[in-house]
């Protein structure tokens, strides 16, 4: 049991007409839940509603996006380039009513509020002729009074939908770019009329947005804004001047919340904060804000958010006066059972957010395809209704034995063994965790190690019988007599076959880097065949150890296949870190001087010299051999094959992979 005393987080608080159970909130996040776009249906009900029982007070689950008047013969790619159908928005829907009356409905039953977000998007349409989105080419047409003025109704006309299914409260959404934002930030809005200016009179739109919505709602609703504590970019607002806008909006009296948090859609920090930031590393704009607004007659709540995944920090946060509700999504994401957990004490068997960002780089990534809940770490997410069917004791428990102590073999068994299976895992090295072990080296994703530590507890928990430095084969597999059989025996990196001079001696492999298995000498050549993190955590690991790296990647840019939101991280720590990258090559020959390319889409060759070393990063190959002999062997045991040994991917597919072996034996 914990000794943890949650004095704050676990006690309710009043926020306008609404009262928050507890200070935990989900805040708004748009992870395509629905399988029935634009619509809530059973699986958007069942993702978000896990929250709300799993003791979650503040559910904010997925934004409306409101509708744009453009005109009748604009092209459907306008329409949907900002993620709205050009024919109206889905709350004017009377079927989306209905399924959001249903799923406030459930969240009440849980004992948690609903809170809806109102966003109007900005790539298409804005206050000045200035892209919003650095990263974006569009320059948005300009918002003219009329357009300012269908705005304005389309939040208070989408705020009487969300009073009439129920919603507790309502949140104007005027951070990450939104059209909210793109008002509040010099960048964006360089009118010279009475929607610019300075701070207190960029305010004007939120106001006047604000003012629609209580007009048509009243003070029968919880009202608030979510907003951006600080601009990272150029000529954007600083935390003074955050400081004086939300003064000003506040001062209004229209307010019963401010949700502050910071980052963008694209840059660095994104607003879904990978691992290489601090846990609630802008709080001071928290405490700030919750010092200037304690002066103001109408009380308005305090809600922070940024990588707070752990409920100790949460009541700290509030405990020492940061915020007085605490932003936790991707914590259930991770772990919809967290906050329960947390009140029993059961703090250990908590799985905690390692902030890769899979989750909002999936959904971004797949904005019209829907239903793409995903988790590197928890294998239900999006899975909600499947598990609901699948995930049953066993009705015959059964000898299980699982070779390989990576994410799919510690899932595979922690899910046969809470079903009521006997489960053996065999690892040979020296603790679980696979490559989990060796991306965690790396000092942006020690947060990586989390998990190690999750499954380790969970295997004493769930009464796994794990042997460490155990080397398998079918004579010590057989011994134990299985029914089933898991084989989780992972990949090793790729070796080039058509690359000249790989024997020397200055050519390692990035995964023996890590491990500590090869050295590398001070200038370092990291050449890369992969696109995703691996290439970046190598360059990482490397670099801050003092080593000057460039990176040889074979796509235009380094880090090709990570997706929009969390590019600009990726970008920026190596730009920190002080890495170069050489884009468009693929690696033919090393000798003792240099290093030979050719264009990875041309035919130009190039040659560099001056590293001390070449670290291979070439991505992985199964390892699925002792499943083959298993197999060619026959027998009666059930035999599976899971995650990286059947097909090295990704940390999610090889959870899931592992997970759903685990419901099936
Ligand atoms: C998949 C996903 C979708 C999100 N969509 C929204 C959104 O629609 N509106 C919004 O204000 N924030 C959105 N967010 C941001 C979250 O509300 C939150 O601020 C962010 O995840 C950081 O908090 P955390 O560290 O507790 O996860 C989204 C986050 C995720 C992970």
């Amino acid at each position: 049991m914990s000794q943890v005393n949650f004095e704050h987080l676990f006690t309710p608080l009043q926020v306008g007409p609404m009262r928050v159970p507890n200070r935990i909130c989900e805040t708004t996040n748009t992870i395509n839940s629905s399988m029935t776009p634009g619509m809530i249906d059973e699986h958007f009900i069942a993702h978000h509603v896990a929250k709300a029982r799993g003791g979650t007070g503040w559910i904010g689950s997925e934004t409306w996006l409101l509708n744009v008047p453009f005109p009748p013969e604009t092209p459907d790619e306008i329409g949907l380039s900002i993620g709205c159908a050009p024919h109206g928005a889905a709350y004017q829907y009377p079927a989306f009513a209905e399924g959001m009356k249903k799923f406030v409905d459930e969240v009440h039953a849980a004992g948690s509020v609903a809170i809806v977000q109102l966003t109007q998007l900005t790539s298409a349409w804005g206050p000045s002729a200035v892209p919003m989105v650095g990263a974006q080419s569009y320059t948005p047409h300009v918002l003219t009074e009329a357009d300012i003025e269908f705005c304005i109704n389309t939040y208070a006309d989408a705020a009487a939908v969300a009073k009439a299914v129920g919603a507790d409260g309502i949140e104007v959404h005027c951070a990450h770019e939104t059209m909210g934002h793109s008002f509040l930030s010099p960048v964006s809005n360089r009118r010279t009329d009475k929607w610019g200016g300075g701070p207190t009179e960029r305010v004007r739109f939120v106001v006047e947005v604000l003012k629609g919505i209580r007009a048509r709602v009243g003070d029968s609703v919880a009202l608030g804004i979510r907003i951006s504590a600080q601009e990272f970019r150029q000529g954007g607002y600083d935390i003074m001047e955050f400081r004086e806008m939300l003064y000003a909006i506040a001062e209004t009296g229209l307010l019963d919340f401010a949700d502050i948090d910071t980052g963008h859609c694209w840059g660095a920090p994104s607003y879904v904060p990978n691992s290489y930031y601090p846990h609630a590393e802008y709080r001071e704009a928290g405490k700030a804000a919750k010092e200037d607004l304690s002066g103001l007659d109408k009380k308005v709540a305090v809600l922070f958010t940024g990588r707070i995944n752990d409920p100790v920090l949460a009541e700290s946060l509030i405990k020492d006066g940061y915020c007085d509700l605490v932003g936790m999504v991707r914590a259930g994401i991770a772990d919809p059972e967290f906050a329960n957990k947390a009140r029993e004490g059961r703090l250990g068997e908590i799985r905690r957010c390692i902030a890769c960002t899979r989750c909002i780089d999936e959904a971004s990534e797949s904005l019209y395809i829907p239903y793409t809940p995903m988790c590197s770490i928890n294998p239900v997410i999006g899975n909600e209704l499947r598990w609901k069917d699948q995930y049953k004791p066993a009705t015959k428990k059964k000898r299980v034995v699982v070779v390989g102590g990576g994410l799919a073999g510690c899932e595979a068994a922690r899910i046969s063994a809470l079903r009521g299976h006997q489960v053996t895992l065999l690892e040979q090295g020296k603790r679980l965790g696979g490559q989990l072990l060796i991306a965690s080296r790396a000092p942006g994703r020690d947060s990586f190690e989390d998990q190690v530590y999750f499954e380790e507890n969970e295997m004493k928990r769930t009464g796994v019988e794990v042997r460490l430095e155990t080397k398998a084969d079918l004579a010590a597999i057989k011994a134990l007599k299985p029914e089933a059989i898991v084989i989780a025996t992972g990949a090793v990196p790729r070796v080039p076959h058509d690359v000249e001079g790989l024997e020397l001696p200055h050519v390692v492999y990035g995964w023996d880097v890590m491990t500590g298995v090869a050295k590398t000498g001070k200038r370092v050549a990291v050449i890369s065949q992969e696109d995703y993190y691996e290439t970046p955590v190598v360059a990482d690991f490397l670099a801050s150890k003092g080593k000057e790296v460039t990176v040889f990647c074979k796509n235009v840019h380094l880090g090709w296949e990570v997706a929009r939101y969390s590019l600009g991280m990726v970008i920026a720590r190596m730009e920190s870190l002080g890495v170069t990258t050489v884009p468009n090559v693929t690696l033919t020959k090393v000798d003792a001087k240099g290093i030979d390319f050719v264009s990875a889409v041309g035919s130009k060759t190039s040659r560099f010299e001056g590293f001390d070393s070449v670290v291979l990063v070439y991505g992985a190959v199964a390892q699925p051999e002792l499943y083959e002999q298993l197999k060619a062997e026959g027998g009666t045991a059930e035999l599976f094959l899971a995650g990286a040994a059947w097909l090295p991917r990704r940390m999610a597919e090889a959870t899931r992979h592992g997970a759903h072996i685990g419901l099936a034996i």
